[in-house]
């Protein structure tokens, strides 16, 4: 052939593969455009804060604003740049916050406003952001919208909530359910008609569908970001839009029913209208709560050109390990090449492909603490909790740290209902109660899943309390404080605390952690998460071994040729390589950089 006609037919193919479509749920990492837009909030380690349990100032047992003020100096130290606060709105606690009554007041048992613009600028000065939670798929049924709203049909606010007839035998107008038990309806006996709530009873749905509300919800918006926060945690983002008509759920359906209540037929649209009137006028950053948001779905709510959200929590690792039962969740189980294809799957979906950026996290106030459901909260508590750290601090998205995880927190050891606190937990258990229901596996499931696990008070130091508070704490102190403390854990070296802040540093140190590259090695590996960070010669070896046993990590021959360094281990005492093959102690986690 001649060289006119090769350089033809090169050209013909690589028109021809530029054409070819790019499937969404390939997984290979590295195929098409990598991000390369820099962002304060992709490089930020977020700390979630859930005021409640974090911080008591005036020995009410509950914590509060000034609380955390008091502990800026502990997060700054951490290394963190961002706080998530959850919400510190007027409420009355039915959902802890939850379920606002006003949103431009502060919580009574929180404080007052000047104890916000304090925090805040105790923030600020610390040069850290702070981020709130926005709750806008629904609102307390003390809300003025809702009080107004129940007293007649016609009332100016009628419309902010869905009011719908009784059904055809005089039950609900549907068959939905709520996510915390029973009907997703509500009878109300003034005008006779159902309020959609998808929460507890006193959380009614907003009606996004109403250009009144989409207002509303954005003039407050520019209220609290008027006041300098730097951006919003979205609850429930993906609910706001609801299914036209309120169809019932499908016959034969399969009981995943965030997936059938999420992305409804204007979600995009309400979201780009956020963005234009609101957003787009401050440097903030966005991070919306995606339940039921799949995969294939992620890029409408996060693709850069899009103008939507900044990043998305999805929540299929949250749902590793458990599958829909009768009436709650029950566990299922789960292997580690499971666990490492979410990671995998959501990487090539959004960061890989330039289609958004990922957000890590592995637990917060709604989940169980994650050294108790997916490491060894017994023998191997210490290295399992700083491997958490490790994988958390090394992977490519945003990372996200719930309070106390840098303390190696346990799940709680509640015993009867009245240790209880949380409204799902507490609502089913009536439910199943009134149905003469098994109880006790019921408590068996809630003292494993239960969302109270991870809202035990900070544990600060071994004096009353943890430190947490001077009064009776609203909720049960995890009676391992005695040990696992903030305080002893700052003094000792090889504590959970103190690695943590050596992982962050080494995050912040190395951009490759946040920007370079992901590629799993040995995926089918049943005991070891192993992966490289980077490419070219700015590469990173991560080994998470995360079982209970020592493994022998045999090195790929890609990897092996390589000679490694090791840079930070969770383990005092790691070796570098030597050989094709590397030893593991059990749950150790090593990252090395190449020589
Ligand atoms: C998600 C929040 O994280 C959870 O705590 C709350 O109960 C529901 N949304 C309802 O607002
Ligand atoms: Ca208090």
């Amino acid at each position: 052939m001649k060289t006119t006609h090769w350089v033809i037919l090169i050209a013909v193919l690589l028109v021809w593969q530029a054409c070819q479509p790019k499937g969404r749920n390939s997984e290979s990492s590295n195929m098409v455009k990598q991000d390369s837009t820099h962002a304060w909030w992709k490089e930020a380690v977020v700390y979630e804060v859930y005021p409640r349990s974090f911080k008591d100032s005036n020995g009410d047992g509950i914590g509060d604003l000034k609380g955390v003020e008091q502990k800026l100096d502990y997060l700054k130290a951490l290394g963190v740049n961002v706080i998530w606060l959850c919400p510190i709105y007027s409420s009355p606690n039915v959902d802890n916050g939850y379920d606002i009554s006003d949103y431009y007041h502060i919580m009574k048992d929180f404080g007052t406003m000047a104890d916000f613009d304090s925090l805040l600028a105790g923030v600020h000065k610390r040069d850290m952001k702070l981020i709130m939670d926005l709750v806008v798929n629904h609102t307390s049924d003390q809300h003025r919208w809702f009080k107004e709203s129940r007293k007649s049909k016609n009332n100016p606010y009628r419309d902010f909530y869905f009011w719908r007839n009784p059904g055809p035998n005089g039950g609900p107008p549907n068959n939905w359910v709520s996510y915390f038990g029973g009907s997703a309806w509500q009878f109300d006996k003034t005008t006779e008609q159902y309020y959609l709530h998808l929460f507890a009873v006193e959380q009614p749905d907003l009606n996004w569908d109403n250009p009144a509300v989409r207002d509303s919800v954005f003039k407050m918006m520019h209220y609290w970001l008027d006041k300098g926060i730097d951006g919003f945690r979205m609850d429930v983002v993906s609910l706001y839009s609801k299914k036209k008509g309120l169809p019932d759920f499908p016959k034969n359906f399969d009981g995943n029913f965030a997936h059938f209540y999420a992305n409804g037929p204007h979600e995009q649209e309400y979201l780009k209208g956020m963005y234009h009137k609101v957003l787009s006028h401050y440097d903030v950053m966005t991070v919306g709560e995606a339940s039921g948001v799949h995969l294939d779905e992620a890029h409408l709510y996060v693709a850069p050109e899009r103008h939507e959200l900044d990043m998305i929590f999805q929540f299929e690792l949250m749902g590793i390990d458990h599958k829909p039962g009768p009436d709650y969740s029950l566990p299922k189980k789960w292997t580690l090449p499971e666990f490492k294809k979410v990671f995998i799957r959501w990487d090539s979906a959004l960061t890989a492909r330039g289609e958004g950026w990922n957000s890590v996290f592995l637990g917060n106030h709604d989940n169980p603490r994650v050294v108790s459901r997916f490491g060894n909260d017994k023998e191997y508590r210490v290295p399992s909790a700083k491997l958490f750290a490790t994988l958390l601090m090394t992977m490519r998205g945003t990372p996200y740290i719930y309070e106390g995880d840098e303390l190696g927190m346990t799940n709680a050891p509640f015993k009867t209902i009245h240790d209880f606190r949380d409204v799902a937990t507490i609502n089913r258990y009536n439910e199943i109660k009134a149905k003469g229901g098994d109880l006790e596996a019921f408590l068996a499931n809630q003292r494993e899943f239960g969302r109270d696990n991870s809202r035990t008070p900070m544990q600060w130091n071994d004096q009353g309390n943890a430190g947490f508070s001077t009064g009776k704490p609203w909720i049960m102190v995890n009676p391992n404080y005695k040990t696992i403390n903030a305080a002893a854990e700052e003094a000792d070296s090889e504590s959970v605390l103190n690695y943590y802040k050596r992982i962050i540093h080494f995050r912040h140190e190395h951009p490759t952690m946040v920007y370079g590259d992901f590629k799993v090695i040995d995926r089918s590996n049943p005991d070891v998460f192993a992966y490289i960070r980077g490419e070219g010669n700015d590469r990173y070896l991560v080994l998470l071994n995360m079982s209970n046993n020592p493994v022998d990590f045999a090195l790929p021959e890609s990897v092996s040729r390589k000679s490694w360094n090791l840079m930070i281990d969770n383990y005092e005492d790691g070796q570098s390589q030597s050989g094709s093959s590397i030893k593991m102690k059990p749950w150790e986690s090593m990252v090395y950089g190449e020589k």
